[in-house]
């Protein structure tokens, strides 16, 4: 596989999906800044997103953040396999297709998600969680994983001025404090997290991700 798996991640309103738009658009050559890269590669870029990124996805998102869709509460293990469920859909049907077109492939939430998600916000049993995240990616990780690191009330006010906040972001917000706390951990221990001061405006948001992605295309011998 030959592509390369880009990763965004951080609790609700971090701007994930605002800064893969940024991201893509940049690589694309569209950007400000698209002269450096544009002169000698062809990208093939390809946004996704977990849940949601197949058809299964899509309806498996509605069932799980849609709070109109379904009125029923989910119980917490139901909800991990469901993300399993896309997530094992996903990676057959999506990801690893597009790596073996050698694309780029910029993912608004992975693994880690349900790490902090499941595991530290609803206290669902890590190793079990570990053990469910490799039966859905079959050892599948990702090259490079950004985290949008921002304050829990910052990124929560920005969820619910860009309208109707979903089953998330409805959680108290001691869930939310758990869930950045899970992001700290993980970023503790792995070196591939890349962890993005997300408060800031969103251009400069943009230039830390972009500083990082250009190291990266140079590592990865793309320039
Ligand atoms: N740096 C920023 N400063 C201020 N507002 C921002 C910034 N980045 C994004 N926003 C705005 O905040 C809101 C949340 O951003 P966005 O939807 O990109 O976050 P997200 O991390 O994808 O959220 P979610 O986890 O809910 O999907 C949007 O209305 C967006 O326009
Ligand atoms: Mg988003």
């Amino acid at each position: 596989m030959i592509g390369k798996f880009i990763v965004f991640e951080g609790v609700e309103g971090g701007g994930k999906t605002t800064q893969i738009e940024l991201l893509r658009d940049w690589l694309l050559g569209k950007g400000q800044s698209g002269q450096i890269l544009s002169k000698s590669i062809d990208l093939e870029v390809v946004i996704t997103r977990e849940p949601g990124g197949t058809k299964l996805g899509k309806a498996l998102r509605e069932l799980l953040l849609n709070p109109d869709v379904l009125t029923e509460k989910i119980q917490e293990t139901a909800e991990l396999l469901l993300y399993a469920a896309d997530r094992a859909q996903h990676i057959e049907t999506l990801i690893k297709p597009y790596l073996e077109k050698e694309a780029i492939v910029l993912c608004d939430r992975f693994i880690d998600s349900t790490i902090a998600y499941q595991g530290y916000g609803r206290g669902l049993d890590l190793e079990l969680i570990q053990q469910l995240n490799y039966i859905a990616t079959g050892g599948l990780k990702s090259d490079l994983t950004f985290w949008l690191d921002i304050d829990v009330e910052i990124g929560l006010a920005r969820a619910k001025n860009r309208g109707k906040i979903d089953r998330m972001e409805q959680a108290n917000i001691e869930f939310h404090r758990r869930v950045q706390q899970g992001y700290q951990e993980l970023a503790k221990n792995n070196s591939l997290i890349v962890r993005i001061d997300a408060n800031l405006t969103q251009e400069k948001v943009q230039k830390q991700i972009q500083a990082i992605i250009i190291e990266k295309l140079v590592e990865w011998k793309y320039i």
